[in-house]
């Protein structure tokens, strides 16, 4: 099975490794993996909270379907690498995923015990 690797995050300094079947959400796999993914719209392509950068593997993700295409493009910080945690299925491959500040300070403001820590997450 494809091994995700998570880049640390404010709840992680270590990076967090999960083995997931191909099909797999990337928020799947952040949640397999217990490490802060947005999920606001409960995973709908609605409301950009999940995005992730790809950092190694990102060719071998399925294409982007329009609406993920016009759900990135409200998200903060959106490089080459963006997709929606939420869309995007792993396959075959492993990969490398930083889960964005947008994305860490979603999941705090989800879960309120978790809000004063907003300033340690890094850009
Ligand atoms: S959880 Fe809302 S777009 Fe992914």
């Amino acid at each position: 099975m494809p091994r995700i690797r998570f880049l640390p995050t404010f709840l992680n300094t270590d990076p967090v490794e999960v083995e997931v079947p191909p099909g797999t959400t990337i928020q799947e796999a952040a949640y397999a993996a217990k490490v802060p993914i947005g999920d606001a719209c409960g995973g709908n392509c609605a409301c950009s909270t999940c995005h992730v950068h790809v950092i190694e593997g990102f060719d071998a993700l399925d294409e982007m379907e329009d609406e993920e295409d016009d759900i990135l493009g409200k998200a903060d910080d959106v490089q080459a690498v963006s997709r929606l945690g939420c869309q995007a299925e792993v396959t075959e491959v492993d990969l490398v995923v930083k889960i964005t500040r947008e994305s860490q300070v979603a999941y705090c403001n989800e879960h309120p015990e978790h809000r004063d820590r907003i300033p340690e997450i890094d850009p």
